[in-house]
């Protein structure tokens, strides 16, 4: 069985990211597909800032226990849908920083992007795409954009346009399915 990880995208106070990756995780309930779906919060694993080697050096022996368990964490998961702010045109330091603590862990995978700010969060789309392609994770055409203008009440209380269930469905398929692929290569 495939497994994918809603993984949200920022840890500040306030955070909008948990309601926007359960919204996903909602909808991955209509996918008719076979896969598993499970929200994976960057928050819980309070991550240290890096400070080692670059971490494909250190074949996955990290001395710091919580990057230990949200290596075995993405370990576990063959694609990935990244609920993702804009922070300042790119993606949170907190994801950011997620992503760089580890390295093997993300090779050979899949992944959609579910953006949302007041352009759509298209720039941090397109740098979490980048970043993405450096960790050897493959990402599927389809993205869900939205806009804390229109999808928020007071930019805050999240009230998602109906239309967008349909873009994040195809985002959920294209996912499951380059997963499928990619697990051939692991
Ligand atoms: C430091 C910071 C920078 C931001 N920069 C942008 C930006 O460049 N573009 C944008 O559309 N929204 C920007 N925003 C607004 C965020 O899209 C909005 O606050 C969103 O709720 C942040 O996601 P979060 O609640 O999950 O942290 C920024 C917010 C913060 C906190």
């Amino acid at each position: 069985m495939i497994k994918i990880g809603i993984i949200t995208g920022s840890t500040r106070e306030g955070r909008v990211t948990l309601d926007v990756a359960n919204w996903v995780l909602e909808i991955s309930e209509q996918y008719q597909g076979e896969a598993e779906f499970e929200l994976v919060d960057i928050a819980e694993y309070d991550l240290p800032l890096i400070n080692t080697v670059p971490p494909l050096m250190l074949n996955r022996n990290y001395e710091d226990a919580n990057t230990t368990q949200w290596s075995q964490k993405i370990d576990e998961l063959d694609g990935f849908i990244f609920v993702t702010p804009e922070y300042n045109k790119t993606i949170s330091p907190a994801l950011a920083n997620a992503l760089d603590v580890l390295g093997p862990e993300w090779n050979n995978k899949a992944a959609g992007i579910v953006g949302y700010g007041s352009t759509f969060a298209v720039s941090a789309a397109q740098v979490l795409r980048l970043k993405l392609a450096n960790l050897q994770i493959a990402t599927v055409a389809s993205s869900g954009a939205l806009s804390i203008m229109t999808d928020f009440v007071d930019m805050t209380e999240f009230k998602p346009a109906d239309y967008n269930v349909p873009t994040v469905l195809n985002v959920i398929d294209q996912t499951v399915n380059w997963a499928k692929a990619l697990k051939t290569l692991r």
